[in-house]
């Protein structure tokens, strides 16, 4: 195997403990953290890690940057750094991609004209809304009075993301909260920090004043922890585990902080029987085991109608045996990398392993791939039931359950019987049923016909346990924005 030479700017970025970055400088942390490619399962750079001091000092910074120069800059002049950020991720999405292949694992291909483009187009989408961003005047019945409305920052964002997509969950948050005006600590998963440091660093040279972007990587229950619980902090946005979101829920209460979550799904993917299975039996595959399952988006539960269940599983288990599992960096490049972690990966073997005790039967895959670095192969269990562990929880990896149906009702009721509720979908060519799909399914995103679309423009959140707000679009500056109400004696 031969893998892509590092470029010299990667090269010299693992080449030394990276400091955190608190108002336009290097700070030491207070522990240090490795840097594992999971695709070796090997250290390739430490990190500084930020404890509770570390994390007052970059909040300190934060705040004062929200009354100097940034705090003075004109909406124009606001959207404008945006843009030059957007330019500047666009014009190093290579950099990007190697630091996210080596950190995550997954494709360095991939990593680099999906995660760091879109993420610049993340970016350029958000650069067109501070001078948008208005208030309104108000048709108050008192006589003699005037009302309107300001459109105002929250003040100090801390922002929280995984490690699932390193540049991409960082943009989808920093993005609006800038074009909104606030400042920024962010603190980026422990398994992923190195393309968060390294866009501090494009921060300040895209012109943003010191201390609107102060990163601070850590492990959750340290940095994290104390972000969430923090006096000084107005607002978190978070994306990761329901389990953790319930808890930063709970550590904002201190000072009644504003909370965004995006959490978990147990996506419903639903095959009708009229399905284009030419489109359907791909649209659901890659539903899963795109970014290698490990997407809270991810088309887990896939209900097939039992007239075409078997013709479905066969077209399944060919595209998984046909798939390339690889390093990212490997110069011949995979469609699927290696999962997260080691914890990751025995979390998802257990998972096979119960879904087999239960019954399910594994028709592809079902173990680990090779000894070195952290892979599963792509797994897929049929004859699964809607109560097995293995149709119920998370999973986060390259693991697709296939459960058979009969009707439409069953499967719309089957379907949104879950705790979660982010996203769902189905493959059918009969409009009366895309039309009750599109009402019926309970989920912040619903694709018909298609899997795993975004768009910097279109709202995009949970509904039930799969967390609160919608980022994205004009959605997403609700979330950094708070409304003030203006009175004015004539
Ligand atoms: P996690 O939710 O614990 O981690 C996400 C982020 O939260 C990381 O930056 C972490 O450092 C931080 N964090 C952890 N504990 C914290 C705390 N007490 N206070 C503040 N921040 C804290 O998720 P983890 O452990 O990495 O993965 C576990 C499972 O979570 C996965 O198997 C998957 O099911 C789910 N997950 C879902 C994601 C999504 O996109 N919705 C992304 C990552 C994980
Ligand atoms: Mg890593």
């Amino acid at each position: 195997m031969s893998l892509i030479s590092r470029l010299p700017e990667v090269e010299e970025f693992l080449s030394r403990v990276q400091p955190l970055r608190i108002d336009g400088a290097e700070v030491a942390g207070s522990s240090e953290l490795d840097v594992v490619d999971p695709s070796s399962g090997s250290v390739i750079s430490r990190v500084a890690g930020a404890g509770a001091a570390q994390v007052d000092m970059a909040v300190a910074a934060a705040r004062a940057a929200l009354s100097g120069p940034w705090g003075r800059l004109s909406p124009h002049d606001r959207g404008r750094l945006i843009w030059n950020l957007a330019e500047l991720i666009e014009a190093r999405k290579a950099i990007f991609g190697q630091l996210d292949a080596l950190d995550n694992g997954k494709p360095f291909a991939v990593a680099r004209d999906v995660d760091a483009v879109w993420s610049a187009r993340h970016f350029r989408y958000f650069a067109g809304w501070p001078d948008k961003i208005e208030g309104a005047t108000i048709p108050v019945s008192t006589p003699n009075r005037l009302n309107h409305t300001r459109i105002e920052p929250m003040g100090v964002c801390g922002l929280i993301t995984p490690w699932n997509y390193p540049t991409l969950m960082v943009a989808w948050k920093l993005a609006p909260a800038l074009a909104a005006g606030n400042t920024i600590v962010l603190k980026p998963a422990e398994q992923t920090p190195l393309s968060a440091l390294y866009l501090a660093d494009l921060a300040l040279e895209a012109g943003f004043p010191p201390g609107v972007l102060n990163v601070v990587p850590g492990l959750g229950g340290d940095a994290g922890a104390a972000l969430a619980a923090h006096p000084g902090v107005d607002k978190i946005g978070f994306t990761g585990s329901t389990a953790t979101g319930r808890q930063i829920v709970m550590a904002s209460a201190g000072n009644l902080k504003k909370v965004s979550l995006e959490l978990g799904g147990k996506a419903a993917n639903i095959i009708f029987a009229d399905a284009d299975l030419e489109r359907a039996v791909p649209g659901a595959f890659w539903a899963l085991f795109g970014n290698n399952g490990q997407s809270c988006t991810a088309g887990a539960r896939l209900f097939v109608h039992r007239s075409v269940h078997d013709q479905v599983l066969d077209g399944l288990r060919k595209l998984a045996e046909g798939l390339s599992v690889g390093p990212g960096m490997d110069l011949k490049g995979h469609d699927l990398g290696p999962v997260i972690s080691r914890v990751q990966m025995d979390k998802v073997l257990g998972y096979i392993a119960d879904g087999r005790t239960g019954g399910a039967q594994c028709i592809a895959g079902g173990g680990r791939l090779g000894d070195t670095g952290w892979f599963v192969q792509p797994t897929i269990l049929a004859g699964v039931s809607d109560d097995m562990r293995v149709a119920r929880e998370e999973i986060f990896g390259p693991v697709l359950c296939v459960l058979p149906f009969d009707d439409e009702d069953e499967v719309l009721a089957r379907a949104n019987d879950s705790e979660y509720g982010l996203a769902a979908g189905c493959w059918t060519r009969n409009a009366g049923c895309v039309a009750r799909m599109g009402a019926g399914l309970h989920a912040g995103t619903v694709w018909i016909n298609c899997w795993g679309d975004t768009d910097a423009a279109s709202p995009f959140g949970g509904m039930g346990q799969s967390g609160y707000g919608r980022e994205m679009g004009r959605d997403a500056l609700a979330l950094y924005t708070q409304t003030k109400s203006v009175w004015q004696g004539l």
